[in-house]
């Protein structure tokens, strides 16, 4: 088949090494323990915090811990534990009704993407009017909202650290998404030991999901950025990403299948916490792209989660876009520990190889049908999906709907070969 690699609108297409945006949080902090830190983070902004979590993060010893903490510093505590897993609106409407009766100088999310973006639309919806659908879409939040303090108790979305949240509205098909940079957390407060507990099937889930994060953000389309004017939230592949993304993949090479088969192995734990960050920092500017386009419809027909969709995407989103990101492919074969062969086809080859060998080992299904795709339906898949251009242009080649329908094909037949531009044997 052949490949077009996508060029930019504003001009040639610029290296990964010429250009660079990170937006981040004033303070991240990483590393066990540092859940102490939230009073100090908290204190500067006033004495009233509310907490933003789900009923079985609720009832953890670490969120006992952190209300102890907070409250021998002197600061008055609410509790919204009423979260659920994707965000319904519902709950968005409880979590703000809450928010305004406790009058919070600080919101802290706590728990998986869902508790932190919970966080992330209450305190955007206590500063600015509703609706939240006023909001859908990129660059949509007019100014600051209130600061967030972000503690991930998963390993997967980097939600701690993006600039996104996504919410399930019943009135869309999809899940729809809020980007703004101002919906960055304030502080991000990355503690692995809060993983622990985290039942095996979420860390496996949410750990595809941090791989497809490292991946596509370092493989994304390079655009020249329009300096002058309002940047897109994804600015695609960049340099100060880059560090980022391939620092991610290699500790997820060596630690997601580990924490799958021994979850009580720390060094496996902390490992996955850092790489998940790693790789948010870097997608929450470059973007994501394919896998995280085609997942949307497949999710929504299958009822698969988010982590488990891009996982099972992500080795034949890496095929079709490999004509246009060879370079960025040999550093994950030497972050992967592949690079053995001489041959650049041959180790790019072994580095894809390799991320579908981990999404296999940690309990993803490798094809479309063994998670119940109907293959008639791929066609419709495929032209739902490009009609997602935020994401679908952020891609380094061209992905018109046949090229979409040829990823979703292969993806249904386990068949990576049909997405070859050079026939051949592997
Ligand atoms: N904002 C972003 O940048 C971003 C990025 C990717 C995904 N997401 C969103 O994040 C959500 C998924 O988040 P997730 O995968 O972290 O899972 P989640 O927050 O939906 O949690 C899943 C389940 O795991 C439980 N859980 C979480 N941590 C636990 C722990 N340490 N111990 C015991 N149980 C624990 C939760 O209580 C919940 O029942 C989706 O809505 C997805 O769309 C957001
Ligand atoms: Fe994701």
């Amino acid at each position: 088949m052949t490949i077009e690699i996508a060029s930019s609108g504003a001009g040639p297409i610029v290296g990964a090494g010429t250009t660079g945006v990170l937006r981040l949080p004033r303070q991240v902090l990483f590393g066990r323990g540092s859940l102490e830190s939230v009073p100090v983070l908290v204190r500067p902004h006033g004495r009233r915090a509310l907490i933003c979590t789900d009923a079985t993060m609720a009832a953890t010893p670490g969120l006992a811990a952190l209300r102890a903490a907070l409250e021998r510093a002197g600061i008055e505590v609410s509790l919204f534990a009423d979260g659920v897993p994707e965000v319904p609106l519902t709950v968005v409407d409880d979590s703000v009704r809450h928010a305004r009766a406790a009058r919070p100088d600080v919101i802290i999310g706590f728990g998986g993407g869902s508790s932190l973006d919970l966080a992330k639309v209450t305190a955007l919806l206590l500063e600015h009017p509703g609706p939240l659908e006023g909001y859908y879409g990129e660059n949509l939040v007019p100014g600051p909202v209130l600061p967030v303090v972000a503690v991930p108790t998963t390993a997967g979305t980097g939600s701690e650290v993006t600039p996104v949240a996504v919410v399930s509205d019943p009135q869309r098909q999809f899940k729809v998404g809020i980007s703004s940079p101002y919906l960055v957390p304030a502080y991000a407060v990355v503690d692995p030991d809060l993983t622990h507990g985290c039942p095996v099937i979420v860390s496996a889930h949410s750990g595809a999901d941090a791989l497809a994060h490292a991946l596509e953000s370092l493989t994304a389309g390079r655009r020249r950025p329009a300096w002058q004017s309002t940047l897109p939230v994804f600015v695609g592949a960049n340099r100060l990403g880059q560090t980022l993304a391939l620092e991610a993949v290699g500790a997820i090479g060596s630690s997601l299948r580990e924490v799958v088969v021994s979850p009580d192995d720390r060094d496996a734990r902390t490992a996955m916490a850092h790489a998940s960050l790693c790789a948010a920092m870097s997608f929450g500017s470059a973007g994501t792209h394919l896998g995280h386009a085609l997942q949307y419809s497949i999710g929504a027909a299958t009822h698969t989660s988010h982590g488990l969709g891009v996982g099972l995407l992500l080795p034949y989103v890496l095929e079709v876009c490999r004509p246009a990101c060879t370079d960025e492919l040999l550093l994950v074969a030497d972050v992967l520990g592949v690079a053995a062969a001489t041959d650049a086809d041959r180790r790019i080859d072994a580095a894809i190889d390799e991320v579908a060998s981990i999404i296999d080992a940690i309990g993803i299904p490798g094809t479309l049908r063994e998670i119940g795709v109907d293959r008639a339906d791929l066609p419709a898949f495929a032209a739902q999906t490009s009609t997602f251009g935020r994401l679908v242009d952020n891609a380094p080649v061209v992905a018109d709907e046949a090229l979409l329908l040829r990823v979703l094909e292969a993806s249904w037949e386990g068949d990576r070969d049909m997405l070859r531009t050079v026939p051949g044997p592997r």
